[in-house]
């Protein structure tokens, strides 16, 4: 899997900022589930293992380093889930406490969805790994979520800011009204593609706003520099769940690391497919219909043919890059500088990945 420092050379230094402070970010990660219960140890160093690309905690970072400049005087309560030493680090000043905690505890808001999310979809594999349900069954799974995400609410009135809490809350809450909607739907084959739109906006891209919009205005971003890296996190939100849906259906799984072909399975219509019905003549719409209610062993890989040859995938992937670049423009309103940069090539990022 691609690191930090596999960035181009120029992105180097801010790369390698970045990478000490997110080793401080899952020291806070680590401290905060520590449990005095070793059944409950062994399934969150399970977990440590789903924390792959840390995309929420580097956005807190980034958009906090890029917004940078003036930063307030935070006074962290919660000094012992943070190193003191990493106060002193040269070259972090932008970034507080508060930065680190925040995320951390938007990672573990994302692993609970995770942990729970594998059981809605009965996948197995998750970050080339067995997942929770499948190891220790669906009940352990929900259990276990529901411990990271009270915990992660526990770490997060550590900071004593209860707008970062009400912020944090209603994400949740909408992360929750995103699958609730997805599930309402489920085998529902003539989904539209604004009500696609809605659910990935909030199952996936309203966290991914608000870790860029929280680490701006822990920066004390002007409301203008906030709105722009949160809109900037709610695109790269919605491109990058649309790459997730489009690898779901033509990616390679031991690339991608986790089960795919679950959104058919599960009767979740995603873009691809909706843009190939949109263009599809009645009788190949038939065709596919047939395939997307009967679900026959091999009906991934008959519909994935259909979805190359007809363009459909090439179709959802201009879309994505369309989006990707509405992101960065977005970028137009934030100081210049090496943050700012690296968020441009991560946005670019999300959607030339196939993992
Ligand atoms: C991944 O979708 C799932 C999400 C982005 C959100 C999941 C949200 C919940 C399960 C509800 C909230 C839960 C808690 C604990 C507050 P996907 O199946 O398309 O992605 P995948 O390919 O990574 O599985
Ligand atoms: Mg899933």
């Amino acid at each position: 899997m691609r690191g930090l420092l596999d960035l181009p050379e120029i992105h180097l230094p801010v790369a390698k900022l970045l990478e000490g402070q997110l080793e401080q970010v899952s020291l806070i990660f680590e401290r905060q589930l520590a449990s005095d219960l070793t059944a409950v140890n062994t399934l969150c160093m399970h977990i440590e293992q789903y924390r792959g690309k840390m995309l929420r905690p580097t956005l807190v970072l980034l958009a906090g380093l890029a917004a940078g400049g003036k930063v307030p005087d935070v006074r962290c309560q919660a000094s012992d889930v943070v190193s003191d030493a990493y106060r002193m680090t040269p070259g972090a000043s932008s970034l507080t406490d508060n930065h680190r905690i925040v995320a951390a505890v938007t990672e573990m808001i994302h692993m609970a969805t995770l942990v729970h999310d594998d059981v809605l979809d009965e996948a197995d594999v998750r970050r080339s790994g067995a997942t929770v349900n499948h190891l220790w069954g669906n009940e352990t799974a929900v259990m276990l979520g529901d411990y990271l995400i009270s915990n992660a609410f526990h770490l997060c009135s550590t900071m004593g800011d209860p707008a970062i809490n009400l912020a944090l809350g209603e994400v949740t809450n909408t992360l929750c009204e995103g699958e609730l909607i997805q599930l309402h739907h489920r085998d529902d084959f003539s989904i539209d593609e604004e009500t696609y739109f809605e659910i990935i906006r909030r199952k996936t891209a309203s966290l991914i706003g608000e870790c860029c919009r929280l680490g701006a205005s822990l920066s004390g971003a002007d409301e203008p520099v906030e709105e722009a890296l949160k809109s900037f996190g709610m695109s790269l939100g919605i491109a990058f769940q649309i790459q997730d849906d489009l690898l779901d259906l033509i990616g390679d799984d031991r690339v991608v690391g986790k089960s795919l072909g679950k959104d058919l399975a599960k009767g979740k219509l995603t873009l691809p497919i909706t843009q190939y019905m949109a263009s599809a003549d009645p009788s190949e719409r038939d065709e596919a219909l047939g395939l997307l209610a009967q679900r026959p062993p091999n009906a991934v890989q008959q519909l994935r043919g259909r979805l190359i040859e007809s363009g459909a995938v090439d179709r959802t992937r201009r879309t994505a890059e369309r989006i990707v670049a509405e992101a960065k423009a977005k970028l137009a309103q934030v100081p210049p500088g090496a943050a700012t940069a690296l968020l441009h090539t991560l946005a670019d990022g999300v959607v030339q990945r196939t993992w």
